[in-house]
């Protein structure tokens, strides 16, 4: 057995790699002609149908707010900080969205899902995209960590603040032949340094959701989006310091990082999702990565070892000056507690999702 693996091991991997360097012309020539029929003649008409967004209020997913607002669609916009989504529903509006719906919750809480979820039923009657944005990165060495409290609020926000949107939401999306779109990060495969929790919690992601796709088949579709920096409050610094779960902005880091452009990042996704694409890369050519991980961990591994080898560099990747990120709400997370949490604005009602509706007509 040792020897059959063996001599497996030594032939699959370059026989593979070959086979896949000789199918790859056949494989571009089948995805371009995908892509152009899709495109042009089956993409999804979103006018009326119902977008449900969390993460709406800033970043990727208030532009992929406003991409769907201007192919017609009726929104739901959930995120925590509901002062922001007033002005985003308005944009919304003006770009030809029918009716905007703004809901304050949480992720994170169970109970705030099924309350956003059946709030759009209610008003809506049916959920077509459920597009999953809601998360918090962090930018701290995993030993710099001194309250391991921060742990599953990172965990909470980027993976279970997906899964039960989704879990709620997927019985409606099965009768609408819906769908799912997720974002993910190039972390999966791109282990960076200082985001462990992160990319730990992008990786399950993925997994979860590759596993769920063959677990709905051909009822719920799934576009999973990767990609690099984008330009959004992100990567403008907000993130979860390592003093604990504190979180402040760039301004006030020491490491400063820009990105690409949210709103073309925001148009590939919303139409990669009507496309019914499965994978929405930004850019694409990451995906390489994939292949140094697997095939050559160690390039990998030389190449962070010479990038972050500056010789007397702090490891501590903030500056505590202690501004709360959240305008107007409490400076920080609640101490220590293995329960979920909340951060922000009250929770909106449906007659307030009404009130609304009325003022913008
Ligand atoms: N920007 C990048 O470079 C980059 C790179 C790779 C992947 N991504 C991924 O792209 C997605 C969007 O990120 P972004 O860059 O647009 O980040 P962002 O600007 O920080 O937006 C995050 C959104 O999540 C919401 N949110 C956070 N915690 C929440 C909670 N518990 N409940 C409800 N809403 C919550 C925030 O709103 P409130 O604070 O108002 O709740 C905000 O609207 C994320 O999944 C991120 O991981 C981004």
């Amino acid at each position: 057995m040792d020897l059959i693996n063996t001599v497996l091991n030594i032939f699959v991997p370059p026989a593979s790699l070959l086979m896949l360097a000789f199918a790859w012309p056949t494989l571009t020539f089948i995805n371009t002609c995908d892509w152009i029929y899709n495109t042009y003649f089956n993409a999804e008409d979103m006018a009326n149908k119902v977008v449900v967004i969390t993460g709406a209020s800033s970043g990727i997913g208030e532009q992929i707010a406003y991409q769907y607002a201007k192919r017609g669609a009726n929104l739901v916009l959930v995120a925590r900080r509901e002062n922001r989504l007033w002005g985003i529903s308005e944009n919304a509006t003006r770009l030809g969205a029918q009716n905007v719906l703004i809901t304050a919750a949480d992720v994170v809480k169970e109970d705030d899902c099924r309350r956003f979820i059946n709030e759009t039923i209610n008003y809506y009657g049916r959920i077509d995209h459920l597009v999953n944005t809601a998360s918090l990165g962090h930018t701290f060495y995993f030993e710099e960590a001194s309250d391991s409290g921060v742990f599953p609020i990172l965990m909470d926000i980027n993976f279970w603040g997906n899964v039960y949107p989704t879990h709620v939401a997927l019985p409606y999306l099965r009768e609408s032949n819906g769908r799912i779109v997720v974002n993910a990060s190039v972390e999966n495969w791109l282990p960076l340094p200082r985001m462990s929790l992160y990319s730990a919690a992008k990786s399950a992601l993925i997994n979860f959701y590759e596993t769920l796709r063959f677990e709905v088949r051909e009822e719920v579709g799934i576009t999973v989006a990767t990609h690099g920096w984008i330009g959004t409050e992100m990567t403008r610094g907000k993130f979860m310091v390592e003093e604990g779960a504190e979180m402040q902005w760039k301004e006030e880091r020491e490491v400063h990082v820009s990105g690409g452009p949210v709103e073309e990042f925001a148009k590939l996704i919303v139409a990669g999702a009507c496309r019914g694409d499965p994978y929405v890369k930004y850019p694409s050519w990451y995906d390489i990565f994939f292949l140094y991980r697997v095939f050559a961990p160690k390039v990998l591994y030389w190449t962070f070892s010479f990038l972050l080898t500056t010789a007397g560099a702090r490891k501590t990747s903030f500056i505590g000056t202690g501004r709360p990120l959240l305008e107007g709400s409490p400076s920080r997370f609640p101490a220590r507690s293995p329960s979920r949490r909340s951060v922000g604005s009250p929770p909106a009602t449906l007659s307030q999702a009404f009130q609304m509706q009325h003022k913008m007509e």
